[in-house]
């Protein structure tokens, strides 16, 4: 069951009816400021840190779910609504919710009245901008009483909802004709504010909640819109808000727009106040003249989608699959800028003052990003490379807003270090920009000690040989790629935190996914070595993979597929000798990945294994069976109810290592099939079941052992987004940035008999042609410009060229 339809000319995604299966959410924002704006209207949005710069406030794990966000509210002759349906739930005679590329369009319908409202925030803009269009459709005269609403978040989102004593007496604000300034705080040490404007006359506002809402009402039916009358009210401490009042006399036919901005401004230290107790509001001004008019709205949208239009077009395909096209041209990119910007911050899942940007997590979102702007991502390699220990280990995550290593969280999760390497390596696959490697880059984010990039590269790949248990293996620290697989942390103390515990610090743990990860790297990392100018490096690093190979061959085979983890005690993880979790996804994908086992047939099998023993119609569960009892030795993993998260969920972050691993064995059909099975675009059907947003991805689907397999949870913030781009653009489609060409070599299998792709690289343009017999096995026939060449390679041409390409594969 659908609850609505792509509209691919658009780029958006068309919600029918309010009742979704769950919040089905957009995020506004590209650079500095976002937004989080579900189909309703719920949400809310925060300057750069979600955590520490939240300018609205929300309420997690709310009944109903999803209350609070920005509304308007309608009181139309005494019959009140609001054009998300929901909070007021009034029912409308039309509804639709287009979710576009960074905005959100909600129009509701009732009773002669319609009202359209745009979500988005202008680029360069640390604001979001509404526009609400109020359009009479009846044949008589209406007067239409429109009330904004918006609840204020006293900036740290965790304090917030912590620390009533204090901030029950702190609220602050200014009231300023149409204009509200929120500057809780303001007086002591913060030099910023929020601004809250419409770009008209106001006939009331509201700045205290109980005033407007009344205290015994909720979001649904707030006393001032209920009599229709605002109540003036200026907030003194407890909770803030911003409503403006608006009377709109409509004629029949007639429609009035209306402009609100929601911003966050700063002001230098030393010019906070314009006089004593009034805040400086300059640069507010400056902000709101921007959008005084409809048409600088319209300019501002043209301008946001352009820049779409602009990043979207470094890849796209014309397949003749329309879900696959839309996939691949608008909404996986999408979501891939979505999770680089977020990291794992702020989701309906996320609270955004959980976790600050995680150190694998950004290496990975960074390989689906880079292509879209390659410039921001070289910011981002540097600012992540900058938190790493002299040692080369890393903090598991930093924070946004001061950029500096989590020390709550710390380090020794042993994969961190090497996801650096492949970010890196993606990056000057991209940009051909060799320079980066030299920039100097501090560790621990300590000035003093600095060095090269690539010097931080060769830390984190030595770190690993440092750090080797008694097979050789890696050692895997508190976590792998795995968060769950704590091998060394023995917790028997309920709310403990896995990651952070470390009861018993051994050096027996071992992982084979680290070992599978580090042999992908190696090559990588050889190539930047020589590029750098240290070909002994690179000729020690080839050595150490063969090396590692051969371990891996050696202690990390089970008989059918590799080996998970060796535990504290030596024991085998993910063994056939397991009563549970004999198999587990990871290295089954990656070993293969780094062609582990290709000659020998260890890697065939390994991945019949997987097919055999963990897909399912939903995609492939992490591990099988499923651990029913807790395991003190295992951790996490085996703390979940069997089928959800990482105990035998289908956690899609993992499913593309296999969709790659089956294109590095030349079975397109297969990877082509797995790949379908978790794309959102193919699981629009099952939305009933399927539950979340059908035009990103989740991080899990529950797996077969689960009560509700099938259904998803986690969508939007997840690695899932990154692999999966990189899975079906670089291996399926088979277009990829090396190092001194463009990679064009397909495997999808014989379901898409022909495409053409076009791919923008270092500035200039491919127009590539497959014809696909779908063999996978056969090498692919190449002709660049009418020339056949030799091999699967594309020379890179100069910056201006366009390039044509046919292939048959
Ligand atoms: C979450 C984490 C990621 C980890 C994965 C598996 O998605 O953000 O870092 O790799 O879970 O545990
Ligand atoms: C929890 C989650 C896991 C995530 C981790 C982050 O364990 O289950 O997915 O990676 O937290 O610390």
């Amino acid at each position: 069951m659908r609850f609505g339809h792509f509209d691919d000319a658009a780029r958006e995604y068309v919600i029918e009816t309010p009742r979704t299966p769950y919040p089905w959410i957009n995020y506004l924002g590209t650079e500095e400021f976002f937004g989080l704006v579900s189909h309703t209207g719920g949400g809310y949005c925060f300057y750069r840190d979600a955590r520490l710069r939240r300018l609205t406030r929300y309420r997690y794990n709310n009944v109903p779910t999803d209350v609070g966000g920005r509304y308007y509210y309608l009181n139309d002759g005494g019959d009140y609504w609001t054009p998300g349906w929901a909070p007021v739930k009034r029912e409308l005679d039309r509804y639709e919710c287009r979710v576009g590329l960074s905005y959100t369009k909600i129009t509701g319908e009732r009773k002669g009245l319609r009202a359209e409202v745009l979500y988005f925030v202008p680029l360069g803009t640390t604001a979001e901008v509404h526009r609400v269009t109020l359009t009479n459709l009846s044949p008589a005269k209406k007067i239409v009483k429109l009330f904004s609403f918006v609840e204020f978040c006293l900036w740290d989102a965790s304090d917030d909802q912590t620390n009533y004593q204090r901030n029950l007496s702190i609220g602050e604000v200014e009231v300023d004709g149409s204009t509200i300034y929120h500057k809780t705080e303001y007086r002591e040490r913060r030099d910023h504010y929020a601004v809250w404007s419409v770009n008209a006359p106001v006939d009331g506002f509201d700045t205290d909640r109980e005033s407007f809402v009344g205290l015994w009402n909720g979001f649904g039916e707030p006393q001032a819109v209920v009599e229709g009358r605002s109540r003036n009210s200026v907030a003194s401490g407890w909770s803030p808000i911003g409503s403006h009042q608006i009377v709109a006399e409509l004629a029949p036919g007639e429609a009035r727009t209306l402009v609100f901005v929601l911003g966050y401004v700063e002001n230098p230290k030393d010019d906070k106040w314009e006089r004593p107790g009034v805040v400086n509001k300059a640069p507010a001004r400056r902000l709101l003249e921007r959008f005084r008019t409809s048409e600088q709205v319209d300019e501002a949208l043209a301008a946001l989608r352009d820049y779409w239009t602009g990043m979207l077009s470094t890849y796209t395909v014309r397949s003749g699959d329309e879900r696959l096209d839309r996939m691949v041209n608008v909404w996986n990119p999408y979501q891939c800028m979505v999770t680089f910007n977020m990291s794992r911050s702020a989701s309906y899942f996320e609270t955004g003052i959980g976790r600050g940007m995680g150190f694998r997590d950004s290496n990975q979102d960074l390989m689906g990003f880079v292509h879209l702007v390659p410039a921001r991502a070289r910011e981002r390699l540097l600012d992540t490379a900058a938190t790493q220990k002299p040692d080369g280990s890393a903090y598991h995550q930093y924070q946004p807003l001061t950029k500096r290593g989590n020390n709550d969280v710390g380090s020794g999760f042993n994969d961190d270090p090497l996801w650096l390497i492949s970010a890196t390596a993606a990056y000057v696959k991209e940009s051909g920009d060799f320079g980066i490697l030299r920039e100097t880059v501090p560790f621990d984010n300590d000035p003093k000690d600095a060095a090269p990039l690539f010097e931080h590269l060769k830390r984190s790949f030595h770190h690993v040989l440092h750090n080797l248990g008694p097979h050789g293996l890696p050692l895997i620290g508190r976590a792998d790629w795995n968060d769950c697989l704590n091998l060394n942390c023995f917790s028997d103390t309920p709310g403990e935190s896995f990651q952070t515990t470390g009861n018993r610090t051994g050096r027996t743990a071992e992982s084979v996914f680290i070992a599978g990860l580090f042999v992908h790297v190696a090559p990588d990392y050889a190539a930047l070595a020589e590029a750098a100018g240290f070909p002994e490096e690179a000729k020690a690093a080839r050595e150490h993979a063969k090396r590692m190979e051969a371990t891996v061959l050696e202690h990390g085979w089970d008989g059918e597929w590799f080996l998970r983890a060796y535990d504290f005690f030596g024991k085998k993880v993910g063994s056939k000798e397991c009563e549970d979790g004999q198999i587990l996804i990871e290295p089954q994908g990656y070993c293969v990945m780094a062609g582990i086992g290709l000659a020998s047939g260890h890697a065939k099998k390994a991945l019949d294994s997987v097919r055999d023993r963990l897909e399912t119609d939903h995609g492939i569960v992490l591990n099988q069976p499923a651990y029913k009892e807790y395991h003190l030795e295992l951790g996490e993993i085996s703390s979940y109810p069997p089928g959800y998260k990482e105990n035998a969920g289908i956690f899609c972050h993992n499913n593309p290592w296999v969709m790659i691993a089956e294109t590095v064995i030349g079975r397109g059909d297969r990877a082509f099939a797995l790949w379908k099975k978790i794309a959102p675009a193919y699981r629009e059907d099952i939305s009933d079941l399927h539950r979340l947003e059908p035009y990103v991805y989740a991080q899990m689907i529950a797996g077969r052992d689960a009560v509700r397999h099938g259904e998803a949870k986690n969508s939007w913030l997840t690695g899932t987004a990154a692999w999966n781009f990189v899975a079906i653009s670089q291996h399926i489609l088979g277009v990829k940035p090396e190092l001194d060409g463009l990679r064009v070599s397909p495997c999808i299998g014989r379901e898409v008999a022909s495409f053409t792709l076009v791919r923008r690289c270092r500035g200039a343009e491919y127009r590539i042609c497959v014809r696909n017999a779908g063999a996978g096995s056969k090498p692919v026939r190449l002709t660049v410009d009418g020339r056949p060449i030799e091999g699967t390679l594309v020379p890179y041409a100069p910056a201006g060229a366009t390039v044509s390409v046919t292939c048959e594969a």
